[in-house]
């Protein structure tokens, strides 16, 4: 039983592996419409628990997908509906659950809850995102880089704008796959120090900066992400036109990144805010594509974590 929990938790072979395997599940799925169930479907007699405690529409649909199209079953909860929400403490919650479910999948916020979940759980944990990670979206992502470009490992990423979860998980990545990374935002929107001092120690080149351009050049792939995310407080309208604008992703912005780089986004975009509509739907984007593989990808981690 393994769980999922960060990115820079799991060997950089094993994380390999996972991503080989989605690639292979991709090619098979070739043809097949989304009701049908894949070829090679390990999770057959699994129930899996989908919780969210915010919202969400690529996590909630891929997961879901994901353990249909491997033959599983899913139950999807909201934590406002839960007794979570009315104080039930999430040690009990994650005992009660793996007395019903073979696998628990969890949005929240405080990332030690994901930790304390999976320390009372007998079953394995997969974080779908916390105000401090995102790792299934960069898994997607890295798979996706790599299926257009080849290798990441050496590659320059720049990410622009709020150092927030997604980047924390970026900067996990850079580590466990070995590619480096300039960062360029605000000075009080700058990524977790402990996610660049793992990126650091495993080898990678980390520039933090608030130089969009200096970020930018000779990227190679080129990743934003809305300014507030859900647990921040929106920003002002001042805020967004002073503060973050300057690192807004625009045609002038990719003009200095590598010819062939690419785009990258989790989504949601906030358009003409994070990204231009001209970048995003610009021949460079691959948010789509990223969107598509989160299901790939996350087969292979719910099959990973189940050892099926
Ligand atoms: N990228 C992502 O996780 O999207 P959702 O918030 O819609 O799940
Ligand atoms: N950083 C964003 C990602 C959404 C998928 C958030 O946490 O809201």
């Amino acid at each position: 039983m393994r769980n999922f929990l960060n990115i820079s938790e799991v060997p950089s072979t094993e994380l390999k592996r996972i991503i080989a395997s989605a690639r292979d599940m991709k090619n098979l799925r070739s043809g097949r419409s989304m009701g049908e169930p894949d070829c090679d479907a390990r999770l057959s007699g699994k129930l899996v628990a989908l919780v969210f405690e915010k919202p969400s529409t690529r996590t909630r649909v891929s997961f879901e997908v994901a353990v249909r199209q491997q033959g599983g079953a899913s139950v999807v909860l909201y934590g406002s509906e839960m007794q979570l929400g009315r104080g039930e403490s999430i040690a009990d919650t994650a005992r009660v659950l793996s007395r019903y479910i073979d696998l628990i999948m969890i949005r929240t916020y405080d990332h030690e809850a994901v930790y304390e979940l999976a320390e009372h759980a007998s079953v394995p944990v997969v974080n779908g995102l916390t105000n401090s990670s995102h790792p299934c979206q960069i898994m997607a992502d890295i798979m996706t880089y790599e299926e257009k470009r080849g290798a990441i490992k050496g590659r320059r990423v720049a990410w622009l704008g709020s150092g927030n979860n997604v980047c924390n998980s970026f900067l996990h990545a850079a580590g466990r796959f070995g590619f480096n990374f300039a960062f360029a935002g605000p000075t009080d929107f700058q990524p977790g120090p402990d996610a660049v001092a793992f990126a650091r120690a495993s080898g990678s080149k980390v520039e933090l900066g608030s130089d969009p351009v200096a970020a930018a050049a000779n990227a190679d792939l080129i990743v934003t992400d809305a300014w507030a995310s859900m647990h921040d407080a929106e920003l002002s309208d001042d805020e967004k036109l002073r503060k973050m604008l300057p690192f807004q992703v625009n045609s002038d912005l990719m003009a200095k990144a590598r010819p062939d780089a690419l785009f990258m986004h989790c989504l949601p975009a906030h358009r003409e805010e994070e990204v231009t509509s001209e970048v995003m739907d610009g021949p460079q984007s691959a948010v789509f594509d990223e969107t598509e593989n989160r299901l790939h990808v996350q087969k292979s981690i719910l099959r990973w974590c189940l050892g099926v």
